[in-house]
Parts: C-alpha cells; sequence; structure tokens
C-alpha cells in the first residue's frame, strides 16, 4: 500500500506517467467516468479549503466513485480529543482512500502509520502540500511543455507557505531550474530549504523587490501571506499587501511569463490581471481536478 506524504514519493518517471495519465483524463473524460465505481474516497480535513477538499471530492465523482468526510475539526471527534491514529483506522473500514490535511506538520503521516489505506496528505500546517505541487507540476508541464530549463520566481509568504516547499523541492529534480525568491525579510524561505539548494548547487538569488527580477522570469509563483500561521496579528497587517502584482508591473515580464499561484488570492494579485493571457492560476486550480483524479487511480493500483 501506497501513501503520498511529499512530492518526493513519487520518482520523476513515475510522475510522468502520471502526468500522462491526467492529460488523458483530461482529454477523454469518458474513458474514465467508471474506473472508481463502488469506491469510496473519505476526506478528513481539520483545517479550511475551497480548492483541495472540493477538488478531491469532484476527482472521485467524476470517477465514478462516492465521497464522505468532515470539513472542519469542530465537526469531528477530535473536538472530544480523538486521536488521527484512532480515527484513521475506523475510517480504514468506513473508505478506500483518504485525503487529510491537518494544522499540525506531520499529522498525515502519523495517520498512515496507522491506516489500512492509501493516506494523501492534502497540506499539514505549513510543511508539505504534495496534491497542491502535482497540480503546479501539470499546469507547467501542460502549459509549457517542459519542466526543465526554467527561471522561476516564487514570491509572497515563503516561509510559511507549504505549497512553496513542497513545490522547491519538486522542482531541484529537473535540469537547469533556478530560483528566484521575491519575500520581505520576515519571510524569508526557511533555512533548511537554502541548506537543501547549497548542498544541490542548485542556483537561487533572494531578493526583496518584484520589480527588479520580473524581466528574468518564465513563471511567477506568487502567493498569499499565511495569516493563520501568524503569531502577532501586528505583524501580518504590516505584511499582508507587501505585493501587489498590478498591471504596470506586469509590463516588465515577458511576453509569455507564466503567473501561477495556488490560491486563494487576497490582495496579492489585482483582478485587472486576470484576463492577462499570461495569467494561468485559474486553469491551474482546474489541472488539480485531472491530476487528483490520475493520484486516486494510481494509488487504488487501478492505472493501466
Ligand atoms: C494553499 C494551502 O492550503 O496551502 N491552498 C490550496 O490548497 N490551494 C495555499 C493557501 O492557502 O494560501
Amino acid at each position: 500500500m501506497r501513501h503520498l506524504m511529499s512530492p518526493l514519493d513519487f520518482s520523476t518517471e513515475e510522475l510522468d506517467k502520471l502526468f500522462d495519465l491526467a492529460n488523458d483524463i483530461e482529454h477523454n473524460p469518458a474513458k474514465y467516468a467508471h474506473a472508481c465505481d463502488g469506491r469510496i474516497l473519505a476526506t478528513c480535513f481539520y483545517e479550511p479549503s475551497t480548492r483541495t477538499r472540493l477538488s478531491f471530492e469532484s476527482a472521485m465523482l467524476r470517477l465514478g466513485g462516492q465521497v464522505l468526510g468532515f470539513s472542519d475539526a469542530a465537526s469531528s471527534s477530535a473536538s472530544k480529543g480523538e486521536s488521527v491514529s484512532d480515527t484513521i483506522r475506523v475510517i480504514s473500514g468506513y473508505a478506500d482512500i483518504c485525503a487529510m490535511r491537518h494544522p499540525k506538520e506531520g499529522a498525515p503521516m502519523v495517520a498512515a502509520e496507522r491506516s489500512g489505506i492509501p493516506v494523501i496528505n492534502a497540506g499539514d500546517g505549513g510543511h508539505q502540500h504534495p496534491t497542491q505541487t502535482l497540480t503546479d507540476l501539470l499546469t507547467i508541464r501542460s502549459l509549457k511543455g517542459h519542466l526543465d530549463n526554467i527561471t522561476i520566481g516564487l514570491c509572497g509568504d515563503l516561509k510559511f507557505g507549504r505549497t512553496v516547499h513542497s513545490l522547491i523541492h519538486a522542482l531541484v529534480r529537473y535540469e537547469n531550474v533556478k530560483f528566484i525568491f521575491i519575500s520581505p525579510e520576515e519571510l524569508r524561505v526557511p533555512d533548511y530549504i537554502i541548506e537543501m539548494l547549497r548542498a544541490k548547487d542548485i542556483p537561487y538569488e533572494e531578493v526583496i523587490r518584484l520589480e527588479d527580477v520580473m524581466p528574468q522570469l518564465d513563471m511567477l509563483y506568487m502567493t498569499r501571506v499565511q495569516k493563520e500561521r501568524f503569531f502577532n496579528e501586528e505583524e501580518y497587517i504590516r505584511l499582508k499587501d507587501f505585493y501587489v502584482l498590478n498591471a504596470v508591473k506586469l509590463e516588465l515580464a515577458k511576453p509569455d511569463m507564466l503567473i501561477l499561484h495556488p490560491l486563494p488570492r487576497v490582495n496579492e494579485i489585482s483582478v485587472e490581471i486576470d484576463s492577462d493571457p499570461r495569467a494561468a492560476y485559474f486553469k491551474q486550480a482546474k489541472y488539480g481536478v485531472y491530476v487528483r483524479m490520475a493520484l486516486i487511480l494510481t494509488l487504488l493500483g487501478l492505472a493501466q
């Protein structure tokens, strides 16, 4: 039995197969409409979500399966003090696969150790968000045609943003990827990631001003300042609108630069950008369904 805790749980060859399957699903949905008949997905979400939970549910429903779950810790027995280990042992008898989001780093991994069914980490605190990374990689591969030879700017909350952490870990495995980290001093990418890049000799730069690096970027990954991870509200208020991508700043960008964002967006991308052909974030959210369909099939052993 296989779980998904980190984007590194799949080799790059396995990821290629997963993305080929996701692209086939996108173009031939009818072929997969009954692939999961009789199967059940549990979504156990101890933290808020719109896209991740609903795209998992949509994925299972589009495969012909069914879904159950909870979207809030307060409505689960966690509020009575039940551990994730006990919850997953029970859910293993109710469902065939589980997607779990939890505010504590490592909680889905603790669950996986006791689980009788595959567990997917749907975001654990400020740590990892592997299925968002699968979504991001599929989007880049589908829209650019390749995952190597890119300069990617990651902008905003690089400290607490789990999507950023997972994406960096995944992209270092491709050739000739250069990272440009754009953040205020307080929200810099964690030291353990910088150390990993240094150890692997991967090129990176850290800057504060987005405008300074915009012309170099093949893609710009914008992120929300992660309000829920701040200890101090004043600090959040001071930093929340540090970056606002608007049409004037975008004039500095390459004509084919991709703009990505895991969403939800707050103020960091002005809505005037949404109609720019470079804005790919709503397409990205849609790729999230195809890649989760491919992932469910793969973890259930149903992918040909
Ligand atoms: C992200 C998350 O939950 O980490 N959202 C998502 O899953 N698409 C990003 C965020 O909340 O800012």
